[in-house]
């Protein structure tokens, strides 16, 4: 696919409206494009990212038109996961004497992922210039935006910033650029559905991210999903969204969520017992009991994350602990989650193995385990209620 959007870009990127699961663990219910881009210059010729590897024949045609058949010099990656990367071994194949110009993280990755120990690799700093004759690359340093690698990169001559996954979403309609949405809402679903699964852990860094950008007055912002920004269609927008999703929030009282899973009730229980016992302790608290299994579990996960501690509940079946509980654990934001509060506890008929392995699981993304639990068999006794609502309240006020 191949699109001219200022005199010297053209879209060589490819979409996939037919997509449904990005990176295993994304929906993408409206598809996705994966967007790259040519940048003409009088003496020199880039490429910003690339594709994934399924679509590479379908690159190589826009990339040859958007170039006139003449060969590129560089290939830009302003970040290197193979959803961008995975067709590079093949483009170094066809245009062996390629420069790839990446931050000093992004050469690591790279290399790993091309296996070609000839090929030619730059580094570039925040700040660096590469010259393409009368157009100019520059780059800027982004890291954790959102791997380690990432990197954006500045067009002064067309005010256009290359910013890959940034404020991008996972979004697709033939139109490329923002102006031609159809289905508006679906594409600010999206985006925010983008940023929850991308950006939401990386918050400090998306802040760093748009202060670094504010002063470019860029008209386009150049996406490697989605619709292309422009400044007289969403990027305001877009960019006004991530400033207030990423901001740090000014909290009065503590949120200490208490997810649970209970097959016959027992679990249950125990769960509104530590919730009083929280609430003695802190009443100012926003303490509520979450079944897992009557919630939609990307909220749960948003409370589990943003919380300033929790409380797991789960029964013990076949010497385990629940799906439900295993697929919020799965959701864990592993970056954040160091030191974190989480209190165990629930009800079993044998031998009780849930809270153990729940614990296991929490220590391996050095959450803070209390001390205490509490286990009861089977239907819990007053005594089991009593010291389930004790661990509500000793662990609420063993809070920092
Ligand atoms: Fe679109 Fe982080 O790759």
């Amino acid at each position: 696919m191949f699109k001219q959007l200022t005199d010297s870009v053209f879209y060589t990127g490819v979409l996939n409206p037919a997509l449904r699961v990005f990176d295993v663990i994304m929906r993408t219910e409206y598809g996705t494009s994966y967007n790259a881009y040519a940048v003409r210059g009088s003496e020199k010729n880039a490429l910003i990212e690339a594709v994934h590897r399924s679509f590479f024949a379908g690159y190589l045609e826009s990339i040859t038109e958007a170039l006139g058949g003449a060969r590129p010099d560089y290939l830009i990656l302003n970040h290197c996961e193979p959803d961008h990367t995975g067709c590079v071994d093949k483009l170094l194949e066809r245009f062996p004497d390629l420069t790839i110009v990446v931050s000093q993280a992004g050469s690591i990755y790279i290399k790993q992922i091309i296996n070609r120990p000839g090929a030619r690799i730059r580094v570039v700093k925040d700040g660096e210039r590469i010259s393409l004759g009368d157009k100019t690359l520059q780059f800027i340093s982004a890291p954790f935006l959102h791997w380690p690698d990432s990197m954006f990169t500045w067009l002064p001559e067309e005010q256009t910033l290359f910013t890959c996954d940034f404020l991008g979403a996972h979004f697709c309609e033939p139109m490329l650029v923002d102006t031609g949405v159809v289905y508006e809402d679906q594409y600010w679903e999206a985006v925010r559905y983008y940023y929850d699964c991308i950006f939401r852990p990386f918050g400090t860094y998306v802040q760093n991210g748009l202060e670094k950008t504010a002063g470019l007055d860029a008209r386009f912002v150049c996406t490697s999903h989605g619709p292309v920004l422009t400044k007289n269609g969403m990027l305001h927008r877009v960019r006004e969204r991530y400033a207030a999703w990423s901001a740090p929030e000014k909290r009065t009282h503590k949120r200490i969520p208490v997810f649970y899973c209970s097959a016959y009730g027992n679990t249950g229980r125990l769960a509104e017992a530590v919730v009083r016992g929280v609430q003695k302790a802190l009443p100012g608290a926003e303490c509520e009991a979450f079944n897992l299994i009557e919630h939609d579990l990307d909220d749960l996960a948003a409370r589990m994350n943003e919380s300033d501690a929790f409380l797991i509940g789960s029964p013990t079946i076949n010497r385990d602990a629940v799906a439900p509980v295993w697929q919020l654990l799965a959701r864990i934001e592993a970056v954040n989650i160091q030191k974190r509060p989480v209190a165990l506890f629930g009800s079993y008929g044998w031998s009780g193995e849930a809270l153990p392995h729940i614990a296991e699981r929490l220590n391996s993304v050095k959450a803070k385990l209390y001390e205490h639990q509490v286990k009861a068999v089977l239907v819990p006794t007053e005594d089991d209620i009593n010291a389930a609502e004790n661990l509500g309240e000793t662990f609420a006020r063993s809070l920092p």
